[in-house]
């Protein structure tokens, strides 16, 4: 019987895969679904959306400063921001994957339909990692409403965002 080798991993071809969102700001569920993926693939791109509708609390830059801090110790981990169509930042870099993390069933329906979208437009594949139960619950959004109200998000975010975020709150006190 003939092994036919994996589509990918002749040589000089490095996999990769990206991991996409806004991220405003990363948070323990985000660094952990970018951690596996980095041991999954040779190189994990991390594409920060650019969402011109919707100014967010830090600006795509202080983000993606932010993202590199937390995932310089992968090793292996780029992050640039994008704007446009998810599929046409891959075909640019020659990515074949997108990975994303799966909290609850009220991801899936969602998630499911860009999945289709995405694959239909270009052949792109998504690939769903279960979210570490721990974080199941968390969402950038709740962090950002959590320690605004003074709640305590020390465990649910890198201390350079916990840094980053409570210095935003502050001034925006
Ligand atoms: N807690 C988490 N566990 C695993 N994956 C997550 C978690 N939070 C977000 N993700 C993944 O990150 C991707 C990007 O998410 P996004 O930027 O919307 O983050 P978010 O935390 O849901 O922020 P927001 O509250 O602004 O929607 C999601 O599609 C999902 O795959
Ligand atoms: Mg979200």
């Amino acid at each position: 019987m003939t092994i036919r080798s994996v589509p990918g991993s002749e040589g000089h071809q490095l996999r990769r895969a990206v991991c996409p969102g806004s991220f405003d700001p990363i948070t323990n569920g985000h660094l952990d679904i970018i951690a596996r993926a980095s041991k999954l693939y040779d190189v994990v791109h991390v594409a920060v959306m650019i969402n011109k509708s919707k100014s967010g609390l830090f600006a795509v830059d202080e983000r993606i400063e932010l993202i590199r801090q937390v995932t310089a110790e992968f090793g292996n981990v780029e992050v640039e921001s994008f704007h446009g169509l998810l599929v046409d930042f891959c075909k640019q870099r020659d990515i074949p994957a997108i990975v994303k993390g799966l909290r609850a069933v009220s991801d899936f329906d969602y998630e499911l339909q860009m999945a289709q979208m995405n694959n239909g437009l270009s052949g792109v594949e998504t690939l769903f990692v279960p979210t570490n139960p721990t974080y199941s619950f968390l969402s950038s959004s709740l962090v950002k409403e959590v320690a605004a109200w003074g709640g305590d998000v020390a465990h649910l975010v890198p201390p350079v965002v916990l840094e980053a975020l409570t210095e935003r709150l502050a001034k925006e006190r």
